[in-house]
């Protein structure tokens, strides 16, 4: 059984990931440091698989901490790296932590890999490096353009220590860049856990009409689109916790085309805020208190993906539609109400 190290898999996409790995017959071991998660969701993982996971809390910018892992887990064949800072509001006004903590931890994983013979790197990259694209839908070879925020710089920064670090050492690397991650499990039993007050659409409308929030804004109703608001592509965490099992696969399969692969993992489908919105209120029977406010620095006005190549490549089939991710989003909103 081969073993994969997912780092920050105490987190949203990481842990939806490691329930797929568990079905899919790998064995896994976590790091996260909980700086943006907690525990709670390895009983989850169990409840779900019945496997129990071991997370180790550690902090991936200290090297020591890092290469224990690899000490003591001299058969780990591949990494998943989630672990990063992501918020690309927070990253505007926290740019030096951004960096460091982003951009460290992949360097200490980096030097793991090369000093303990991993051959297998997936990393957690986002459709923010295309920044504001010229043409949409994006394909892998559209040209990036220069990042709209600290976080988004930071995911070109790490595409780029990849492709450099496989073009000199023998692993084998995939970059995944990930559009707009949503939803939760079907078993209700994981989901997405914002800590604190949520920045991302998806959690701020189901904590809208569940009463957490008083009321949401809609970021900007000017926009040059179809209703004026912003497009983006909402995926299913479930959908891209699957292509990242089916990339260890084409990997260890030996399918790759280079030594650093790309995909992009969006639904192909591009939905504006009010067509979200809209979507939500249909299927959750809840009127959402919304009101047009001022544009949101930072944001794109309209992307989504050209998702062929991870399709064809990858033999991934998305399973979920905007109207799913919004169902399975809003049953763990009531789930979390139960717990109360
Ligand atoms: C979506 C749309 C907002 C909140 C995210 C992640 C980033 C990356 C890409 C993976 C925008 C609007 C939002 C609100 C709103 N994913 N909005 N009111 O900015 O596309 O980025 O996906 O790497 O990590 O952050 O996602 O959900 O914040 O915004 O109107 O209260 O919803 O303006 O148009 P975004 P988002």
């Amino acid at each position: 059984m081969s073993k994969i190290l997912v780092t920050g898999g105490c987190g949203f996409i990481g842990s939806h990931t490691i329930v797929d790995l568990i079905e899919n017959g790998f064995e896994v071991i976590s790091v996260d440091n909980n700086s943006n998660s907690t525990t709670d969701v390895l009983s989850g993982i169990e409840q779900i698989t019945g496997k129990s996971i071991t997370n180790y809390n550690y902090d991936l910018k200290d090297f020591a901490q890092t290469e224990s892992l690899f000490i003591n887990h001299p058969d780990i064949v591949g990494i998943i790296h989630f672990a990063a800072f992501k918020a690309v509001g927070e990253s505007v006004a926290k740019p030096n932590e951004y960096f460091e903590n982003n951009l460290f931890s992949l360097i200490n994983l980096l030097k793991c890999v090369k000093q303990y013979n991993v051959p297998y790197f997936v990393f957690s990259s986002s459709c923010t490096v295309y920044g504001n694209p010229d043409h949409i839908p994006v394909t892998e070879f559209t040209p990036t353009k220069p990042a709209e925020s600290p976080y988004g710089a930071t995911k070109q920064m790490g595409e780029r220590i990849i492709q450099d670090f496989t073009f000199t050492e023998n692993a084998h690397a995939i970059l995944l860049r990930y559009f707009n991650p949503v939803g939760s499990h079907p078993t209700t039993i994981i989901g997405e856990l914002p800590l604190g007050k949520p920045l991302n659409l998806v959690p701020v409308i189901t904590q809208t009409a569940i009463g957490k929030l008083p009321e949401m804004q809609v970021f900007g109703s000017d926009y040059p689109t179809r209703d004026g608001s912003c497009i983006r592509d909402y995926i299913h965490v479930c959908d891209i916790a699957h292509a990242h099992t089916l990339a260890l696969q084409y990997l260890i399969n030996n399918k790759q085309k280079s030594k650093c692969d790309i995909f992009n993992l969006g639904s192909g489908n591009g939905v504006t805020v009010f067509e979200a919105i809209n979507t939500f209120e249909a299927i959750s029977g809840v009127k959402l208190n919304y009101k047009v406010s001022p544009r949101r620095a930072g944001d794109v006005i309209s992307i989504y993906a050209n998702n062929e190549l991870a399709v064809k490549e990858l033999g991934w089939e998305i399973k979920y539609d905007i109207t799913e991710m919004m169902r399975t989003a809003w049953n763990w909103e009531l789930k979390l109400a139960e717990k109360k």
